[in-house]
């Protein structure tokens, strides 16, 4: 070994001892004489003095080193003269005090500096991720996923899970998004596709038998990035064989407990986990993945508001839409300015714009008073249960456009009001799912998790009469705005497998070549089934206390899907494209 000792482990209880250390320059300065480099590795940083009358040498190469040079260290660990003391740092209290110095590597001046601020150019990090992950924040950020991954590992083999790698090549398997395909040498013309998830996988490996399976599975998914999306990211994906939906909710409710105590100090709101109903979710928060840290709950205006003059509020719920409001409590006093901002900012989800009924000591003030009757404006002011101060928002509309719109204000205004705190869990069950979604442009029914997924028992029948009305037994996980994991019992029987894709449009034929080898199986013996999938980087992401999974992800994707680093993806050679029989028709730009 290069060294006898980490950086950051030294404490006073190792003044005295003679150690060796390896790490990179964090800082260095130069105090008349004496040299001072803070060296840093994995662990962290301990500050070397390197002193003339200690060692000449030493101090002569010290005084040569740059920032990120890579150091081997030798010396006593002694206590800081009084008073310089860093309570800051871990070893704040000790210094090495240098007596040989050896230069195991130069380095360039790095484009950034190398600390806990993380440079504002985010390109930037992406091209020298090597040098971002340097930072000690994101080697935090790192370790936890590690931590993370190991405790769910620990966990479900203590529960007799397996974990089975299945394979990253396989066959084009519908789960919503497109797929990354990739062109096969010795099949011209084929192509094999990269899983979306282990979905198929997972479900065969119960018809073999293989109960209680999990695995830390990377997926890929070719749609449009966001903060929360990659086009590859990494699922817990696990199946259970013989259980029921209540199973697979109470193992999740128990690892996400137990994984929060472990790693992080971070509050879980609500324990056992509430569960919403779909429709519930909807209808009060207006997302199917509600923030449930706080009220401001999304009340139904419509009975109330459906006869009055004010044509905007008659006509809609006249053409089937929707009034809703919200209460924002001691906001009453917001300007013309600020409403008219918030107006703009539902109009980016659909919205017409806003209304606003503000509750002063004077009565209701409100832009729209003279077309409301006074008995119209407290019937409002009465159903929103609303106090002298607060504020009432009010959108009117199609009912999708109500819900995202005003579900959105709901958001920035408990950002606005300090009602979101990162340090607070707030676990939610989302149930209760509807199986289907109509497909207005493809004018067909899709299925709203994936066909796997089984229909309630009781709803059965509803597959012939009316598919829009059946529910599934799925289930999704929330965490503060944000999908943590979707899961659900698995259909396993061939004739409802077969009617749930007929139910989609898909021929005979279609369901044949696409998913025979899984209906075959299910004629095998296949017992009843369920699983999940969280996903781990959002996950990670939460319990870091981050926004965006390219934080917790060492070498992530850009938002349009590149790696900079790497500068991928990037054109290959005749010779290759040659050899997959690929022709390009490409357009120069
Ligand atoms: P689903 O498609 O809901 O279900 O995905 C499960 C979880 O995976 C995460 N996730 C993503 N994370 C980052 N980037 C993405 N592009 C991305 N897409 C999904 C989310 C999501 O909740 N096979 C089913 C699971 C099952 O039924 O057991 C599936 O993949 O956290």
């Amino acid at each position: 070994m290069l060294r006898t000792n980490t950086c950051g482990e030294l404490r006073d209880t190792d003044v005295g001892k003679q150690v060796t250390l390896a790490g990179w320059v964090h800082r260095r300065r130069d105090h008349g004489g004496l040299i001072f480099i803070d060296l840093r590795d994995r662990e962290g940083m301990v500050q070397v003095v390197f002193d003339p009358s200690l060692s000449q040498e030493a101090h002569e190469t010290a005084s040569e080193v740059r920032g990120e040079y890579v150091l081997q260290v030798g010396g006593e660990v002694a206590r800081r003269p009084m008073g310089q003391e860093n309570p800051e740092m871990g070893t704040g209290e000790i210094e090495v005090r240098g007596d040989t110095v050896r230069i195991l590597n130069e380095a360039l001046t790095p484009p950034f500096y190398i600390e806990d601020e993380a440079p504002a150019d985010e390109a930037l990090r992406m091209r020298y991720r090597y040098l971002d992950l340097r930072r000690p924040e994101m080697q935090r950020k790192l370790m936890l996923r590690h931590r993370i991954v190991a405790f769910i590992r620990r966990f479900l083999d203590a529960r007799g899970f397996i974990e089975v790698e299945t394979p990253i090549l396989i066959k084009s398997t519908p789960e919503g998004a497109r797929d990354y395909l990739v062109p096969s040498r010795v099949h011209p013309g084929r192509f094999y596709a990269l899983p979306q998830s282990p979905q198929q996988l997972k479900q065969l490996l119960m018809v073999a038998g293989l109960d209680r399976y999990y695995q830390i599975a990377r997926c890929f998914r070719d749609e449009d990035q966001r903060a929360d999306r990659q086009p590859e990211f990494t699922q817990l994906d696990l199946e259970m064989s013989f259980v029921e939906q209540e199973d697979i909710l109470q193992l999740t409710e128990e690892l996400f407990t137990a994984l929060v105590e472990e790693v992080s100090s971070k509050r879980i709101l609500y324990k056992p986990f509430p569960r919403l109903s779909y429709e519930e979710a909807l209808e009060q928060y207006g997302s199917d993945k509600p923030d449930v840290r706080f009220e401001m709950l999304l009340v139904d205006l419509s009975d109330l508001v459906a006869d009055t003059d004010f044509r905007i509020f008659s006509s809609t719920v006249a053409d089937g839409g929707q009034v809703k409001a919200i209460r924002v409590p001691g906001c009453a006093d917001y300007t013309r300015k600020q409403i008219d901002e918030l107006s703009e900012y539902v109009r980016q989800y659909g919205a017409q714009g806003l209304i606003s009924v503000a509750l002063t000591a004077e009565g209701a003030r409100s832009t729209i008073a003279k077309f409301l009757s006074s008995k119209a404006l407290d019937s409002i002011v009465g159903r929103m249960s609303a106090e002298i101060g607060d504020l009432i928002l009010i959108v009117a509309g199609e009912r999708d456009v109500v819900a995202e719109s005003l579900g959105q204000l709901r958001l920035e205004m408990g950002d606005r009001l300090g009602l979101r705190d990162d340090d607070v869990l707030a676990f939610v069950w989302v149930v209760d799912m509807p199986l289907f979604e109509w497909k207005e442009q493809e004018h067909r029914w899709d299925a709203m998790h994936h066909p796997f997924t089984a229909p309630v028992e009781d709803d059965l029948p509803l597959l012939d009469s009316e598919p829009g009305a059946a529910h599934a037994q799925q289930y999704d996980i929330v965490c503060n705005d944000v999908e943590i994991g979707g899961g659900s019992i698995r259909i396993h029987r061939r004739d409802i497998q077969e009617k749930i894709f007929t139910v989609m449009g898909l021929s005979l034929e279609e369901i044949r070549s696409q998913f025979g080898h899984l209906l075959d199986a299910f004629e095998y013996g296949t017992p009843p089934h369920g699983g999940i999938a969280p996903g781990i980087d959002r996950l990670v992401m939460m319990l870091a206390g981050e926004h965006s999974i390219r934080e917790v992800i060492a070498f992530p994707k850009s938002t349009t899907a590149t790696d900079l680093m790497f500068d991928a993806p990037s054109p290959v050679s005749d010779e290759q494209l040659k050899e997959l029989h690929l022709r390009l028709d490409v357009d120069d730009e």
